[in-house]
């Protein structure tokens, strides 16, 4: 996204450089001629304290450790010289602070005196996020044909405070993601990587929790955040020196270079991507407040507007799509008071039609046996049931069985002479994105749909498939197949937002497999995880949350018993798990009975009632489903703390055994708070309309009783969505 730079500020090279947020600092020390340093990042200090930093006697930290740091630390640059020189030396040649409207960008410009190779530090200040970014811009100035190999190049580096710290991350894999462990920082590296090519969020994600004060806690503590905003393969790495003399663990985060050395031409500037830090005192979910916030307003398409209430058809017909089916499911959704229906995979393909998952990806022409009066038929059906309308593609891949593979096998990535490696159905395959002309077609299925059938308000843009083997028949140099396929896709993501800003884009990729924000800017929401068993989804969507905002995390009713875990729960719950973030329906209506679908409806009214606090608010995290109590609390409130929603979800139940009060957090402690039970079960719970104190509820809490009431087999899956109303 653009800088608008309104004031530009030269200062004189040398000393102390702050860059601050509403709440927060970074302190570095930026003299002429050396190497510049990181002093401190954490709440915002006075000048005064600042300058005290050094007398202190707390250590300092290479800004960005290149190769000839005398210190043992990894490095943040590294190269190889046209001569073979292994070394870079940075050493600061000037320093400037501009402002522009969200905050501050300070840069700090560096040369290396030996060789004419330059490196920007930039560090952006979002004011009133609380967020600070990093990134550096790397130009060679060498002569001409004598290119410099940049060998590690990452996006920038934090020095943390030694103490009991420990790293709150993520895996992930296909309908299991964002899984979060937690570990104290002990000696040695830890790294964290992707190399998936495609989707860069699944096996790890690209977001840290760094807590200082001990095991990390959702409402108490400092913690730092620390997000890289990049959609290909990522690097993050931990350093902790055993020496007694070492201050800090250090850490670094930047594109992955293995298989990836960029080779800098005389005159290029290489951007690394946004490396973007977030601190509070106020535990976890200060940080995730501090994530939304920033996301809402900088990073997501659309963002701060809540989103529609949808069905999907994927899990209720895959791909057996045809026109009744799709008009049955429109008007189910329609009348359940939903705004927007999704037609998933398998309307496409002539000459092989789409029937499964072996064919037709790369023929975006609609199937007119299955579709005979076309999408547009189904727009206008959408629009006589009074809801917009959206459709599901996959443009970065092809099958091998497709016309668009017949006609261009030259496009897909493969290793020259090998046999074609090929994913999901044994045929799919990964266009070559790096290429002008692989661009051009990809924007021409966007533009193309949008063309044929304006109407369409809505597109899922799905990536099944990782980049299985390096090869590209348009590029020179293969090392660079990894960073240009990301360049090619945000080029065409650039243009169909040019040419489309309003319609609404779904970020899929096999689930959450592309959940990251680097690659959200172009999106309005994610689909969150393929896996819509609810019970799974309480884990799921609590990781999500540490980086990623309700407004953008797609949480959708499942069937019972589920499609991937076979669990059968009781639609209350699954009702419940998905209210508490962007709220959708993925089954098929018509065979749910009378009162489910009364039940559906009735929670999409409540729903259209909450959906600002819960999709705009605040979150405040409580009891963690990890910490082993069978129970997963949260709250979400608006930012003049006047309405809230409380979401309480036991994971497990077992009879007589204590059920702690539930404490709510977030609210104002001198406001009193009427309470309403959403989606109830019949049986009013004893707070029911009552009116209680903001300090009462965060001090002495709710005692909710621990089994489900509602009539039913077992008493598992108990589960609570309060409406709170100051009065
Ligand atoms: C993977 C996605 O995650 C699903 O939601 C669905 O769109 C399928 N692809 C369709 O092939």
């Amino acid at each position: 996204m653009p800088i608008t730079v309104l004031l530009l500020s030269c200062l004189t090279a040398g000393a102390q450089e702050i860059i601050s947020t509403k709440n927060t600092c970074m302190v570095l020390d930026a003299p002429e001629k050396e190497v510049p340093v990181i002093l401190y990042y954490g709440v915002r200090l006075t000048a005064a304290d600042a300058a005290s930093l050094p007398a202190s006697g707390a250590g300092s930290f290479a800004a960005y450790p290149s190769h000839n740091d005398s210190s043992e630390s990894l490095e943040a640059l590294s190269v190889r010289m046209p001569d073979g020189n292994l070394s870079a030396d940075l050493r600061v040649s000037s320093v400037k602070k501009e402002t522009w409207e969200g905050g501050e960008v300070l840069t700090v410009s560096c040369k290396d005196p030996l060789y004419p190779l330059e490196v920007d530090l930039k560090y952006k200040s979002y004011q009133d996020q609380d967020v600070i970014s990093t990134w550096t811009e790397i130009r060679w100035n060498g002569a001409k044909k004598k290119p410099v190999v940049l060998t590690r190049f990452d996006s920038g580096c934090l020095p943390i405070r030694q103490g009991d710290v420990w790293v709150s991350s993520f895996g992930g894999s296909w309908a299991g993601e964002m899984p979060l462990f937690c570990q104290p920082l002990g000696p040695g590296v830890r790294s964290i990587s992707n190399k998936d090519g495609v989707r860069n969020s699944q096996t790890a994600h690209a977001e840290v929790m760094i807590s200082l004060d001990g095991k990390p806690q959702e409402l108490y503590g400092r913690v730092i955040g620390a997000a890289l905003c990049y959609s290909g393969n990522y690097d993050l790495r931990f350093e902790t020196g055993d020496s007694r003399y070492e201050s800090v663990h250090r850490f670094y985060a930047g594109i992955d270079p293995s298989n990836s050395n960029y080779t800098l031409m005389p005159g290029e500037c290489f951007v690394t991507p946004e490396l973007a830090f977030s601190w509070s005192s106020e535990g976890l979910s200060g940080v995730s407040r501090n994530f939304h916030r920033w996301g809402r307003r900088y990073k997501l398409a659309h963002g701060g507007e809540v989103n529609d209430i949808l069905l999907n058809s994927w899990e209720g017909v895959y791909f057996d799509i045809n026109e009744d089916g799709m008009h049955r499911m429109m008007k189910d959704i329609a009348e359940m008071g939903g705004e927007l229906f999704v037609m998933d995979d398998g309307w496409f393909g002539d000459k092989y039609p789409r029937k499964d998952d072996h064919t037709s990806l790369g023929d975006w022409v609609v199937d007119r046996n299955k579709l005979p009066s076309g999408v547009e038929g189904l727009v206008a059906e959408a629009r006589r049931n009074g809801i917009k309308f959206g459709i599901w593609i996959e443009p970065e891949m092809a099958n091998t069985k497709s016309e668009l593979y017949e006609a261009h096998p030259d496009w897909i990535i493969n290793s020259p002479g090998r046999e074609i490696v090929q994913g999901r159905g044994g045929t799919q395959v990964v266009l070559d994105l790096g290429n002008p002309e692989v661009q051009e077609h990809v924007f021409g299925v966007f533009d193309g749909i949008m063309t044929a059938w304006p109407g369409i308000a809505y597109i899922k843009w799905d990536a099944n498939m990782s980049i299985p083997s390096q090869g590209s028949k348009y590029l020179k140099n293969q090392e660079h197949l990894y960073i240009e396929y990301h360049r090619g896709l945000e080029k065409v993501l650039d243009r169909i937002r040019a040419k489309y800003p309003d319609v609404a884009i779904q970020a899929c990729a096999s689930g959450g497999g592309r959940v990251n924000w680097g690659i959200l800017p172009w999106f309005d929401e994610f689909w969150t995880s393929d896996n819509t068993d609810a019970l799974q989804r309480v884990y799921i969507q609590w990781g999500t949350s540490y980086f990623f905002p309700a407004e953008a995390m797609a949480a959708h009713i499942g069937a019972s018993p589920n499609h991937t875990t076979g669990r059968e729960i009781p639609l209350k719950f699954r009702i419940d798990v998905a209210m508490s973030e962007r709220l959708g329906l993925e089954l098929q209506p018509s065979v749910m009975s009378q009162s489910e679908r009364d039940r559906c409806k009735a929670a999409i009214s409540d729903y259209k009632k909450i959906r600002d606090i819960v999709q705009l608010g605040d979150i405040y995290r409580i009891v963690s489903p990890y910490d082993g109590k069978g129970l997963a609390t949260l709250l979400y409130a608006t930012p003049s703390k006047d309405r809230a929603v409380f979401f309480w979800y036991k994971t497990e139940y077992f009879h007589n055994l204590l059920a702690p009060s539930s404490l709510l957090a977030g609210l104002d402690p001198d406001r009193n708070y009427r309470i309403t039970e959403l989606d109830p079960d019949g049986k009013a719970l004893p707070f029911e309309g009552k009116v209680f104190s903001g300090r009462f509820l965060m001090e002495n809490g709710l005692d909710i009783p621990a089994a489900n009431s509602a009539p039913g087999p077992h008493r598992d899956f108990a589960s609570h969505v309060l409406y709170l109303q100051a009065e």
